[in-house]
């Protein structure tokens, strides 16, 4: 059986863990050559021998996106050993608590803003060059449910997430010459590290895991989805388009 993203490049953050590492993983089984980016260096190899064994191919990178200065370097070590990159998938991100504005710290509330509104816009920056040398390319940015919910305790979270569907449109309008594609996608509650943190009052029995939404990032990564330019989605709303796609 033919696989979807064969012969196809796809660069994942935040794939050491959560949903990260679950499209990771399923990137892998379709025959996608894997770039894996996280910190935690134990994990990466971990998905590296996982997606492996799924007959896949993993190239692990420890990076910690914190570190603006650093992202010219990763462009200039990738350059070279890929042609190219078909996809683009952000998933890394954190938060320590859930705090009111009244009281958040301004380091909390400017590492928010750091990982999850500029490392993905910096990251995308970066590698454009690789992802216009693409035939075409998808670019997907992890939001949340405070893409279109006013939720409060959220703090520099909610609103760089917020940020995040006007960032997709915005690159959208900037690159017309090319068939890139980017979108933001909302998974909803899903059951990982981030969100035991974050909603540990929920039963885990209550949420999905990460597997459950895995298809609505494939999909949007597919060629399936190549009318789906500069747009907000939710993963809900998603998974029925793949059933039937
Ligand atoms: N879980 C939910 O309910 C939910 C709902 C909506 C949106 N989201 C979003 O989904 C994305 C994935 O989160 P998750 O739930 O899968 O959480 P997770 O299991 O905690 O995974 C977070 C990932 O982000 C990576 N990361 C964090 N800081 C990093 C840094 N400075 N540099 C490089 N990598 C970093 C972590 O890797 P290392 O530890 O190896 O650095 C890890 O792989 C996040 O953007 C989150 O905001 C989650």
């Amino acid at each position: 059986m033919s696989k979807r993203f064969e012969q196809r490049i796809i660069m994942i953050t935040g794939a050491s863990s959560g949903m990260g590492r679950a499209v990771a993983e399923a990137c892998g089984r379709e025959g996608a050559n894997v770039i894996a980016l996280g910190r935690d260096e134990d994990a990466l190899a971990e998905v590296q021998q996982s997606i492996e064994a799924l007959g896949g191919r993993c190239l692990c990178v420890p990076f910690d996106l914190y570190r603006f200065e650093d992202y010219g370097r990763l462009f200039l070590a990738l350059k070279d050993q890929i042609p190219h990159l078909d996809g683009l998938v952000h998933c890394a991100g954190e938060i320590k608590r859930c705090t009111p504005m009244q009281y958040v710290k301004a380091e909390d509330f400017r590492r928010m803003l750091d990982i999850h509104l500029a490392a993905p816009n910096l990251l995308t920056q970066m590698m454009l060059p690789l992802l216009r040398r693409a035939k075409t390319a998808s670019v997907i940015f992890t939001t949340c449910d405070m893409i279109d919910r006013d939720l409060p305790n959220w703090h520099g979270y909610g609103l760089a997430k917020r940020a995040l569907g006007y960032a997709a449109a915005m690159w959208q309008f900037e690159q017309k010459d090319k068939e890139i594609r980017f979108n933001t996608l909302n998974p909803g509650k899903i059951r990982t590290e981030l969100f035991r943190r974050t909603y540990g009052g929920m039963h885990p029995k209550e949420v999905p895991p990460p597997e459950d939404v895995v298809e609505a990032y494939l999909y949007l990564l597919s060629d399936a989805a190549r009318n789906h330019r500069g747009k907000t989605m939710h993963a809900s709303d998603l998974l029925p388009a793949t059933e039937a796609s």
